[in-house]
């Protein structure tokens, strides 16, 4: 199959655009973030974004290797979700298109590409699955901690670390201000598992 006339040239485009979409809108959330004074939060999000523009790029390179200068127009019908609310709410709509992307999307378009002879992209595709599946992870987790109030409130003793000075002191709640730095409870580091 030439990859040109391929369907597996349609999903790679499909797939950079979601990158793209991904990586723009985790930017714009960490925008929210920090004019929420969620700094930690913030830096998650915008780590998320670097994450989306690196796959992103991973799908637009293949396409010049295999078709070397690009392909003038590439036509292609796609879905993309286009949820728009508050953190809560993207958190949990981003979680959910994760999942997606992780489950769905990315592992058909793997097994298209193998039918069609891009063994490479295949495999490609279901590592980038697998970091999605990661992405779905932090995500639902951020939306329910955020949603419930426990991001910096627990009910047990938690280490806690000012991520600008570094103090860190073992408390149920995170400190308002840091009584080091004096920064806000924002720079504190989000727990994102229970080992952390
Ligand atoms: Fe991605
Ligand atoms: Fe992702």
């Amino acid at each position: 199959m030439e990859f040109k006339n391929s369907e597996t040239l349609k999903n790679l485009t499909r797939a950079f655009a979601a990158e793209c979409q991904d990586g723009a809108k985790y930017q714009y959330m960490a925008d929210m973030a920090t004019q929420q004074k969620l700094k930690d939060l913030s830096t998650i999000l915008k780590g998320l974004a670097t994450n989306e523009m690196a796959h992103g790029k991973v799908f637009y390179d293949y396409i010049n290797t295999q078709c070397p200068g690009g392909v003038e127009m590439v036509d292609i019908k796609a879905t993309y979700p286009m949820v728009y609310g508050d953190l809560v709410k993207m958190l949990e709509a981003k979680g959910e298109n994760e999942q997606r992307q992780a489950d769905k999307i990315y592992p058909e378009f793997a097994k298209v590409a193998k039918k069609e002879g891009f063994d490479d992209i295949a495999e490609k595709l279901l590592q980038i699955a697998k970091i999605e599946q990661n992405h779905a992870e932090v995500l639902k987790k951020l939306h329910t901690i955020l949603k419930n109030g426990s991001m910096y409130a627990q009910d047990v003793l938690v280490k806690w670390k000012c991520m600008n000075c570094g103090h860190e002191g073992s408390q149920k709640k995170a400190w308002k201000k840091c009584p080091i730095c004096g920064f806000d409870q924002g720079f504190v580091k989000i727990h994102l598992t229970a080992e952390e």
